[in-house]
């Protein structure tokens, strides 16, 4: 039987944690305050945004809104960031991505501080991860290690093969299977015989952002198989990277979509939270 991995109730059981320790958090008299940043309207970024600040109020983590205009210059954005890194009352700041094209987003992410980079997308956070070093991790991939562990399923040993480079999901995934000690490959889209490498999975994670590209030729019988990728089918429906019908009854085990990394990816912004406050 194939086992379904249920984000939903993976990422349920973790902010429930978290609420519980944000708790104790404030009956000791201190606050946990996540600034977040949106500039322009895009319609995908503000349902981020408000599942974020609705997550946050969950737990019980105060929320500041920053909601600025399109036109925001790259200046204005510096100088919000800097001040909110300058300011003791917030703890974590984030910038929702993409900004628009005329502002510099390694800029953006550069200038807010190591301390308060609960995306984990600071130069300094993605070294730290490669050198083992205690810091802000990305997010999905961080969730998909959570998924994975808390469905007992065991990576060290494993082949674990990650396609897609991207710095936010496929570079920090590498890292971290790297750190439960997993045998990693990276492949991409310039990979040569892309079905081959798959094949050799024991886990597969797949962040290639095209629609249903992955069908059961791309996977070995009995692999794990985490699907990041969202799309909408020819019927409006979400689906993944992953052409889940056709490599469902092949697998051990399989995250659907929706409801299989996405949650997860909130649920780990909180604990990265909550880690700007931990001792
Ligand atoms: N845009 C898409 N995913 C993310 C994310 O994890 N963090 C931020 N800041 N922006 C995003």
């Amino acid at each position: 039987m194939v086992q379904i991995i249920d984000g939903k109730l993976i990422s349920k059981q973790i902010k429930d944690e978290l609420k519980e320790e944000v708790g104790k958090i404030r009956a000791a008299g201190e606050q946990i305050c996540l600034a977040v940043v949106q500039v322009g309207e895009d319609p995908a970024s503000t349902v981020y945004v408000n599942n974020k600040k609705k997550a946050c109020a969950y737990i019980g983590i105060e929320s500041k809104a920053f909601e600025l205009p399109e036109a925001t210059t790259e200046e204005e954005l510096v100088n919000l960031v800097e001040q909110l890194n300058a300011d003791s009352g917030v703890n974590g700041i984030l910038v929702q991505l993409p900004l628009p094209s005329h502002i510099d987003e390694d800029k953006i992410i550069r200038t807010i501080s190591p301390d308060k980079d609960v995306d984990g997308f600071h130069p300094s956070s993605v070294g730290r991860l490669w050198i083992g070093e205690k810091g802000f991790v990305s997010c999905t991939p961080a969730g998909i290690i959570q998924l994975l562990k808390r469905s007992g399923i065991e990576i060290e040993g494993k082949e674990c093969v990650v396609i897609g480079r991207s710095n936010i999901v496929g570079k920090p995934m590498a890292a971290l299977l790297l750190r439960e000690n997993g045998t990693v490959t990276v492949a991409h889209s310039r990979t040569k015989d892309l079905k081959k490498v798959a094949k050799r999975a024991d886990i597969l994670i797949v962040a290639i952002g095209k629609k249903q590209f992955i069908d059961s030729e791309y996977v070995k019988e009995g692999a794990v198989v985490i699907d990041v990728g969202m799309h909408r089918d020819e019927n409006r429906k979400l689906c993944g990277d992953v052409n889940y019908m056709d490599v469902a009854d092949k697998v051990s085990a399989i995250t659907p979509v929706p409801g299989g990394v996405g949650p997860m990816t909130i649920a780990m912004l909180m604990n990265n939270c909550v880690e700007t406050v931990r001792k």
